[in-house]
């Protein structure tokens, strides 16, 4: 006889491996971490861990976004974020689509909006964009219909940077509160410095920014951190130090007189390694310049979570895009 209970229906690989998202999340795009809430950063930090855990660290393509197409638009150059941002989507179920502005009708006159606009048209779930000018992922969100990541909004933020940094922090300290992370080099020009001082602050650490006068303001002050000149003297406090690259390219005068002085004076050394906590955190964004920021010897050294940093990216992009595309029909 026909018993309708005894058949078993295979459960969909995505509703095993969903975290659910709380009705609590309200966001449709990422721009930034300033906005966000300490929870609101603790959930995507958690949803990063399980999304890892669930595509078998990187090892299974699950298709929780089966039929959801992401679409990169960098119109400035980029390794990590770009790569990170479509292997996350593709170890979703989702589809991808690359521009960039080098080799587009851009060239030809289109100008910014028409040319994301001619993306979204080919049925885009998501933008993820990168561009010199601050705000332009903000306009986006204003002009699109489909959600918006700001994977870099020239000195502004870089949201899933900083997250994957306090990630990474996370997993080896277990909780950010009562840390002190040190941001050294280029905090005028850092996106990354902004995106990481919202959320660590939000998270319980103290965050101290330090570099040449030039390159680092009084002003940050009122953000609530630490402004220091001299990287010897808060090394014995530092827990982590987040090493920045000078970014010679958004800046129109050198900001001090030679790379040799600040290496000398800012650059990650072993003999600083040797005034440091015997368990400090050593990380970069990248890209890294092996003898400014730091030596290789440090880069390559047993304090250094650089490529960790790089696979928690994945991770953290994974996250990102299913609270931001996982609940919609
Ligand atoms: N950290 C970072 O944004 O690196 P890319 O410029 O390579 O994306």
């Amino acid at each position: 006889m026909f018993n309708p209970s005894a058949i078993t229906v295979p459960v969909p690989h995505s509703l095993i491996d969903a975290p659910p998202i709380p009705d609590t999340w309200k966001h449709q795009h990422l721009l930034g971490l300033q906005h966000l809430t300490a929870s609101e950063i603790t959930l995507i930090l958690d949803f990063a861990e399980h999304l890892h855990a669930a595509t078998g660290n990187g090892r299974i393509k699950l298709d929780l976004l089966k039929g959801r197409t992401l679409a990169n638009l960098f119109f400035e150059n980029s390794t990590r974020t770009r790569n990170s941002f479509s292997l996350a989507a593709k170890r979703l179920g989702a589809d991808t689509v690359e521009f960039s502005s080098s080799g587009s009708s851009v060239a030809k006159g289109e100008t910014f909006i028409d040319t994301a606009k001619t993306i979204e048209a080919m049925l885009v779930d998501v933008v993820v964009v990168r561009h010199s000018s601050p705000g332009t992922p903000h306009m986006l969100a204003k002009h699109l219909a489909c959600s918006v990541i700001n994977a870099g909004d020239g000195p502004h933020e870089h949201p899933t940077q900083g997250l994957l940094d306090i990630l990474t922090i996370r997993q080896h300290r277990g909780s950010l509160a009562g840390l002190t992370v040190a941001m050294v080099g280029d905090i005028a020009h850092s996106r990354t410095a902004r995106s990481n001082i919202w959320g660590l602050l939000k998270l319980g650490a103290k965050v101290i920014v330090c570099g040449p006068a030039t390159l680092v303001s009084k002003n940050w002050e009122k953000l609530g951190v630490e402004v220091s000149y001299s990287l010897d003297k808060i090394l014995p406090r530092c827990d982590v130090l987040n090493l920045l690259r000078i970014q010679f390219e958004r800046q129109a005068i050198r900001p001090f007189p030679s790379v040799h002085e600040y290496t000398l004076l800012y650059a990650m050394t072993q003999e600083r390694i040797r005034r440091s906590k015997p368990d400090i955190l050593i990380m970069a964004p990248g890209p890294i310049n092996r003898g400014v920021e730091l030596t290789p010897e440090v880069a390559d050294g047993p304090h250094s979570v650089i490529l960790e940093q790089v696979t928690n990216g994945i991770a953290i992009r994974m996250a990102t895009l299913w609270l931001l595309l996982g609940r919609r029909g």
